[in-house]
């Protein structure tokens, strides 16, 4: 039986819902080409970093090299370089366009940064450059004391204001979880103007190394165990915020986007997977999807969308604290 898998996302219509996330692989033009011969129905691009924005990444580097030469700790460069990985601002628009002129999928940009100021407005330059819509990604490790969780989120939210006054591209914006109330973080995302949230971004988190006694800056890829996350608060949110969902992490398998497709997710998207497994992973992945809803006789996947939301379940408690006493009680059991 044949299933429909078109799916719309920050009002783009896709083929499928399966998207390559930002990663190394979509930052080359021959690994564009090959996740879209693989059947990813979007890409989005590595980020541009507010920094290398606001400065020419020679004065970065050298800043960068500054700060570390001064900190014993960090001797060696705690800075990673971004040489071949995205150098600056020009190399960004010409794979931009690149990816334009080769591809006929969606090619969604993507900013990262945290503060407000003049390299939002960059932004239009990315959108003159053809981006289909453009992903902020607001990473931000909160370190400082005296700064509280309310002027913080306010800098999210002027952001999205700042973004949203530049660009007429759709807009969506990438976050981590960790706000105290992350439901109406969203919302307030969504009322300034944000047209999807992706849920959710991984943070870096540096390691120690004993032998050399050293910070390690080390990226791990994700497992499938990390898809829990986004998959309880697409739920959450399917239904309460007037915007589109995407969910990133540790989505690996078939059955990991079924399973953020029923919760309520618009569309998937994968970094980690085809990283390890190679970008026709992302074929295989499809091909899983597909069969899932076509054995189970769906027409369409947007039959199947949202089926399990917490306000379509038959038990909304399932994603709540009552949940959490239900399982203790039942893995007690056992012992
Ligand atoms: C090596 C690597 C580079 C990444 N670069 C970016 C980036 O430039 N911008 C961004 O928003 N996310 C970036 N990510 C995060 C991924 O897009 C994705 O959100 C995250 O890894 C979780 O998804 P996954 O479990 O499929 O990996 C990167 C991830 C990895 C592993």
């Amino acid at each position: 039986m044949t299933v429909d898998i078109t799916t719309k996302y920050l009002g783009l219509d896709l083929t499928n819902p399966l998207v390559a996330s930002a990663s190394p692989l979509t930052g080359k033009l021959s690994t564009l080409v090959q996740l879209e011969e693989a059947g990813a129905a979007a890409v989005v691009l590595p980020s541009l970093f507010e920094e290398q924005i606001e400065h020419d990444s020679w004065a970065v580097h050298d800043l960068y090299e500054y700060g570390s030469a001064i900190s014993p700790e960090a001797f060696g460069g705690y800075v990673p370089e971004m040489d071949g990985y995205n150098t600056g601002p020009d190399h960004y628009l010409e794979l931009l366009e690149k990816a334009k002129d080769n591809l006929t999928i969606p090619v969604i940009a993507s900013l990262n940064g945290m503060s407000p100021g003049g390299w939002t407005k960059y932004a239009k330059t990315i959108e003159e450059s053809g981006a289909d819509a453009l992903e902020l990604n607001v990473y931000r490790v909160a370190t400082d004391i005296n700064m509280t969780g309310s002027e913080i989120e306010a800098g999210y939210i002027q952001l999205v204001q700042d973004l949203k006054e530049t660009i007429d591209i759709p807009l969506a914006v990438k976050i981590s979880p960790y706000f105290s109330s992350l439901a109406s973080m969203c919302r307030r995302l969504v009322e300034a103007g944000a047209d999807g949230l992706v849920l959710f971004n991984r943070f870096y988190q540096p390691d120690i190394n004993l032998d050399e006694l050293k910070v390690k800056p080390d990226i791990v890829l994700s497992s499938p165990v990390n898809l829990r996350l986004p998959l309880r608060w697409t739920a959450i949110l399917r239904g309460r915020v007037d915007a589109s969902l995407a969910a990133s992490s540790g989505v690996h398998t078939g059955e990991d986007v079924v399973k953020l497709l029923l919760a309520g997710s618009d569309v998937t998207q994968m970094a980690s997977a085809l990283l390890k497994y190679g970008p026709s992973h992302l074929a295989t992945v499809l091909f899983e999807m597909e069969s899932w809803f076509s054995e189970r006789e769906y027409t369409s996947v947007e039959q199947g969308r949202g089926s399990l939301s917490q306000v379509s379940a038959g038990d909304p408690e399932a994603f709540e604290r009552t949940n959490y006493m239900r399982s203790l009680v039942t893995y007690s059991s056992r012992y």
